[in-house]
């Protein structure tokens, strides 16, 4: 008796399930234009406000809740006091313990002075800052720049065609805030990485490039007289030691 009692019982579990479970029953040999039979209801219908339609459910009839006071994105540091704003890039030249990526409209953050790409640092650069470029960007750029920034990294090997090296004469000659601009926004098929590198490092990237610039184009004078001879063997002047091959 009770085993015809579970049969049935597991006959009919399937029979509801496989009849009201199943959304689309277009499978079958009969198609129909009618709506399924809806027993259990679909996760398509389920109670949620819509973005931007109104909702009963507040006070103010609004659907869309604004945020709650004091939040701030992940990765983004809290806005500044109005003192520590005006204080402005004076705040970047110390810490990189601190996060900051901020949308501010000067000259540290957009590399633009008025409409023109300015130039220089916006905050004094140490060797801590050109270290601290290095790292980042043998972190962020060197896979495809490669390490000493001639367009080679090992993405290239990979088929990535077209990096721009950077002992081109149009990019050492290039304002510093368009350098900066391009690792904020990228450049024609380059993506930018402002989402990714605080402001601070932007910079300190940027110092780095033009360290990696002139260590490009050296010419025996960047050498002092007194570590020449190990270099040369001679004494050698500039004329007998091109520039590094771009
Ligand atoms: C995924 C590969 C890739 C990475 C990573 C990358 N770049 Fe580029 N970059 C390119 C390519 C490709 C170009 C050439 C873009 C073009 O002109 O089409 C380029 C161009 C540039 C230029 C020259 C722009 C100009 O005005 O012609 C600069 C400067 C530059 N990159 C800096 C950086 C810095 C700094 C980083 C690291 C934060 C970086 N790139 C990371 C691929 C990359």
């Amino acid at each position: 008796m009770v085993r015809y009692f579970l049969f049935l019982l597991v006959l009919i579990t399937i029979l509801i399930v496989s009849i009201a479970g199943l959304r689309d029953y277009s499978f079958l040999p009969h198609k129909t234009k009618r709506p399924p039979i809806e027993i259990f209801p679909d996760m398509v219908r389920q109670a949620k406000v819509k973005a931007q339609s109104p909702s009963d459910f507040y006070a103010d009839g609004r659907g869309a809740r604004s945020h709650v006071d004091g939040t701030v994105p992940v990765g983004y540091s809290a806005p500044e006091s109005s003192a520590q704003a005006s204080e402005g890039v004076a705040t970047m030249g110390s810490p990189y313990n601190v996060v900051i990526f901020s949308g501010k409209q000067d000259y540290a953050d957009t590399g633009k002075v008025g409409t023109n790409w300015g130039n220089g640092l916006p905050f004094n650069a140490t060797m801590a800052t050109l270290e601290r470029g290095r790292e980042r960007y043998q972190i962020q750029c060197a896979v495809c720049h490669g390490a000493t920034g001639g367009g080679n990294g090992i993405a290239t090997k990979y088929g990535l065609v077209g990096v721009a090296s950077f002992n081109q004469q149009r990019i050492r000659e290039m304002n510093d805030g368009e350098i900066y601009n391009t690792i904020v926004n990228g450049k024609n098929s380059m993506l930018g990485y402002g989402s990714v590198i605080q402001v601070p490092d932007r910079w300190a990237i940027v110092a780095y490039i033009r360290a990696l610039q002139r260590s490009q184009n050296a010419t025996i004078n960047d050498v002092p007289a007194t570590e020449r001879t190990a270099l040369t063997g001679t004494n050698a002047s500039a004329s007998t030691i091109a520039p590094a091959k771009q």
